[in-house]
């Protein structure tokens, strides 16, 4: 039950580009290998600033599924889901919403940028206000103890542990929690035992976080204790109670280093992007036709590759003999801009060729990836149904 298990979640609000591949995608791919992993689409959190073009929504739900396959996120070892699937999420948003301070969700840095950052849009809505709530209970609902999510939403899951930690104080403490609790300390051996409660106190009384990891470590290898034993004892080592839901670590995605055609960030909103699914014709155009070194205005004038977007591909796709051979041919004029943009091209069409065939694969196959998303949600309603069990009942509703 504590063994790692990672989740995250992207808005589908247009089609994939290689900034998504070579930043979220590849570590997804990475993480799949190493963790139980569960991606979602986060369809409802597209609505808190689409809220006025559903369709939007609708056309890229799909395709962003088809992508995440296409890269390489393989459906056999991971799940795939689509949020509004799950509806515990939502449930769970309004439970945690009941004893979320508003100061908090103000003080969200995320809350204020974006709604200046958007400001053609109305955000001063209930939704939005509420959205980090929102991705807390994505995180919770699952008991996800890992949040591969870029800097910018690092406060974000800080947010997060701080609802987990409310929610488990002011929740987590059963009728007669410290008697039953010392009751299952001795279930573990004396010898265990004596180990647990020293680094119990080590923690509690120097914030020994060595001793607190000691003690979750055999917490994790005691077979014979009950499930709500363990709980119980995991509880009482930070003494806060029955820790019901569990509090997640950001695991922080590095920057793509992967630029746009023209030199700033690969993104939508700056028309700069190489989607996955984009034609090999369309691509060879885009790069033949990217901007270079302004000072290369005659085929005979030498440049600088530092002040060249084409170099910053090269940095991405090139070894270190072609890396020589275009600065040499760029600052001698030796070679002409279109030249030196060939290898770059022809690694883009190379990384992306077994993409685009997997996407034609989806595409030729909907009823594949509708069989995926629907086995993924099953898994995930499993998952997000037990907690919610506990979750009621910490919060008093179990009528009938
Ligand atoms: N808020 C994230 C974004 O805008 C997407 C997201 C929603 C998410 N829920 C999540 C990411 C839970 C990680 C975990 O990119
Ligand atoms: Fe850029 Fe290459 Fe042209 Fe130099 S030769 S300006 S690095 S494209």
């Amino acid at each position: 039950m504590y063994s790692d298990r990672v989740l995250s979640g992207m808005r589908p609000t247009g089609r994939l580009h290689l900034g998504h591949y070579h930043g979220v995608l590849k570590n997804w791919l990475h993480l799949q290998n190493e963790y139980q992993c569960l991606f979602f689409v986060a369809d409802w959190h597209a609505l808190t600033t689409h809220y006025d073009t559903p369709q939007v929504i609708e056309d890229n739900v799909r395709d962003m599924v088809i992508d995440w396959l296409a890269a390489g996120v393989d459906p056999a070892q991971t799940t795939l889901f689509v949020q509004s699937r799950v509806i515990e999420h939502a449930e769970l948003h309004l439970l945690l919403s009941m004893m979320t301070p508003l100061g908090w969700l103000e003080r969200v840095p995320t809350y204020k940028d974006q709604q200046e950052k958007l400001s053609e849009k109305d955000l001063s809505t209930y939704g939005f206000l509420g959205y980090p709530l929102l991705q807390s209970a994505d995180i919770l609902i699952y008991r996800a103890n890992r949040v591969p999510v870029g800097a910018d939403q690092v406060p974000h899951i800080e947010f997060t542990r701080e609802i987990c930690r409310r929610f488990n104080h002011l929740y987590g403490r059963e009728p007669g929690f410290e008697d039953k609790a010392r009751a299952a300390v001795k279930k573990l051996g004396s010898k265990k035992a004596r180990l647990y409660e020293e680094c119990r106190t080590a923690y509690q009384e120097k914030g020994d976080d060595e001793a607190l990891e000691s003690a979750k470590a055999l917490l994790n290898d005691a077979q014979n204790l009950s499930m709500n034993d363990r709980e119980r004892l995991f509880g009482y080592l930070e003494g806060s109670g029955k820790m019901i839901l569990v509090e997640p670590e950001a695991l922080l995605t590095e920057a793509s280093k992967m630029p746009g055609l023209d030199g700033q960030k690969m993104s939508k909103s700056y028309n700069n992007t190489i989607a996955l699914r984009e034609d090999p014709e369309v691509i060879t155009k885009k790069i033949r036709t990217m901007p270079t070194d302004p000072a290369r205005v005659r085929r005979t004038d030498p440049g600088n590759p530092a002040n060249c977007p084409v170099w910053q591909f090269h940095l991405v796709y090139s070894d270190d003999t072609t890396r020589q051979w275009a600065t040499a041919g760029c600052t001698s004029a030796g070679i002409g801009c279109l030249e030196c943009k060939q290898p770059v091209i022809d690694a883009v069409l190379a990384e992306l060729a077994p993409i685009r065939a997997r996407a034609a694969y989806y595409e030729d196959n909907p009823d594949q990836v509708r069989n995926i998303l629907a086995d993924g949600c099953e898994r995930a309603q499993e998952l997000a149904r037990d907690t919610m069990r506990d979750v009621r009942e910490a919060m008093g509703l179990t009528f009938g």
